[in-house]
C-alpha cells in the first residue's frame, strides 16, 4: 500500500469515528511498582470497550527480548502456576528479583472503533539487605596503606555500607586530617597509613530502606610494627654499606686485580694456538662471518 492510501485509510478511521462514541480504553493504576521480594505483585490494567463482548488479554514481558506472560487465556512459561488473572490485572505470586522489569498489559477489540489498546506496568522487587562478604586483611605493616571491602551484590536498592571498628562505627564524614575514607556506597574503607592503633576487629553493615540492616562477622586486623624504627634501620644499612666499600677497597680489589691479570692471559695464549679456521668451522651456518 504507498503513502497516499494509508492517509485515505487514516483520514476514513477518523472521519468515521463520532466524537460521541466510546472507545476501547486501557489504563492502569498504578504504572510503577515496588513490592517486596517473595510477596504478591498486582499488575492493574483496567480496559472499558465500547461494543466488543470478549476483547483479547495479553500481557507481555520486556526483557532483553520480550516474551509473553499470559497469551490465549494462559499464563506461559515461567508464570504457569504461579499468576492469576481478574479482568485484565494480573496478580503474580511470591515474585522474586527476576520478575523485575517492564510489563505491557495489551487488550484488542475487534468489534470496536480503537481496536488496539495498551498501557505499560513498571515492577521493580525489592530485596531486604543479605548478610555482606568482607575482606579485612589479617595483618598488615605499620606505615601501609590498606584497603578493607565490603559487597553485598543481591540487596535492592542498592544498599550503603558502614564499617564499625571495635564495635564503634567510622565515621562517613571525617575530619579534616584524613587518616581513613569510607566510600559508603561502594564499601571500601581506605586507611592510607596504617598505625598501632588500628589494629581491631572489623566489621561492615549494610542497609538499605527495605529491610533490616545486616552486618558481616568481625575480622581481626593486627597491625605489625617493624622491631627497629626506619631511622635506626636506614642508619645501619648506610654502616654496613661503608664497611663493605672499606673492605672491599683494602682487600678486594687488589686481588680481583690479580684475578684479572691472570684470567687475560690465559684468553690470549688460548686464542694464538685455537687459530681462526678452527673457530670458522664451529659456525658454518654463517659463511659471511669475518676472521678477525
Ligand atoms: C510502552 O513501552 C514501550 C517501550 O518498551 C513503548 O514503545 C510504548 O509506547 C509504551 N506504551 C505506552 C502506552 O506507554
Amino acid at each position: 500500500m504507498d503513502s497516499t492510501g494509508i492517509l485515505f485509510l487514516t483520514l476514513l478511521l477518523l472521519l468515521s469515528q463520532s466524537p460521541a462514541s466510546l472507545s476501547l480504553t486501557v489504563s492502569t493504576s498504578e504504572a510503577k511498582m515496588e513490592v517486596h521480594e517473595n510477596t504478591d505483585a498486582v499488575l492493574s490494567c483496567q480496559f472499558k470497550t465500547e461494543k466488543e463482548t470478549n476483547p483479547r488479554i495479553e500481557w507481555k514481558k520486556k526483557g532483553k527480548d520480550i516474551h509473553f506472560v499470559y497469551f490465549d487465556g494462559k499464563f506461559t512459561g515461567s508464570f504457569a502456576g504461579r499468576a492469576k488473572i481478574e479482568g485484565a490485572t494480573v496478580t503474580l505470586h511470591a515474585v522474586t528479583q527476576k520478575d523485575s522489569g517492564l510489563y505491557r498489559c495489551e487488550v484488542s477489540a475487534p468489534a470496536d472503533h480503537t481496536n488496539l489498546g495498551e498501557v505499560n506496568v513498571t515492577l521493580n522487587v525489592l530485596v531486604p539487605p543479605h548478610t555482606p562478604f568482607c575482606e579485612v586483611p589479617s595483618s598488615v605493616l605499620s606505615g601501609a596503606g590498606v584497603e578493607l571491602h565490603c559487597k553485598d551484590k543481591l540487596s535492592v536498592p542498592p544498599p550503603t555500607f558502614l564499617w564499625y571498628k571495635d564495635n564503634k562505627a567510622l565515621s562517613a564524614t571525617h575530619t579534616p586530617n584524613i587518616v581513613y575514607s569510607m566510600d559508603t556506597d561502594t564499601g571500601t574503607l581506605k586507611i592510607k597509613s596504617v598505625s598501632k592503633a588500628d589494629s581491631g576487629q572489623y566489621r561492615c553493615e549494610v542497609s538499605n530502606r527495605v529491610g533490616a540492616s545486616k552486618s558481616s562477622v568481625a575480622h581481626h586486623m593486627k597491625v605489625i610494627e617493624y622491631p627497629l624504627s626506619m631511622t635506626t634501620l636506614i642508619a645501619g644499612a648506610v654502616g654496613l654499606f661503608l664497611l663493605i666499600l672499606i673492605c672491599c677497597l683494602d682487600v678486594c680489589l687488589p686481588l680481583t686485580g690479580l684475578l684479572q691479570k691472570g684470567m687475560c692471559k690465559d684468553y690470549l695464549t688460548k686464542k694464538e694456538s685455537d687459530g681462526v679456521l678452527h673457530q670458522m668451522t664451529w659456525h658454518p651456518q654463517s659463511p659471511n662471518l669475518n676472521p678477525i
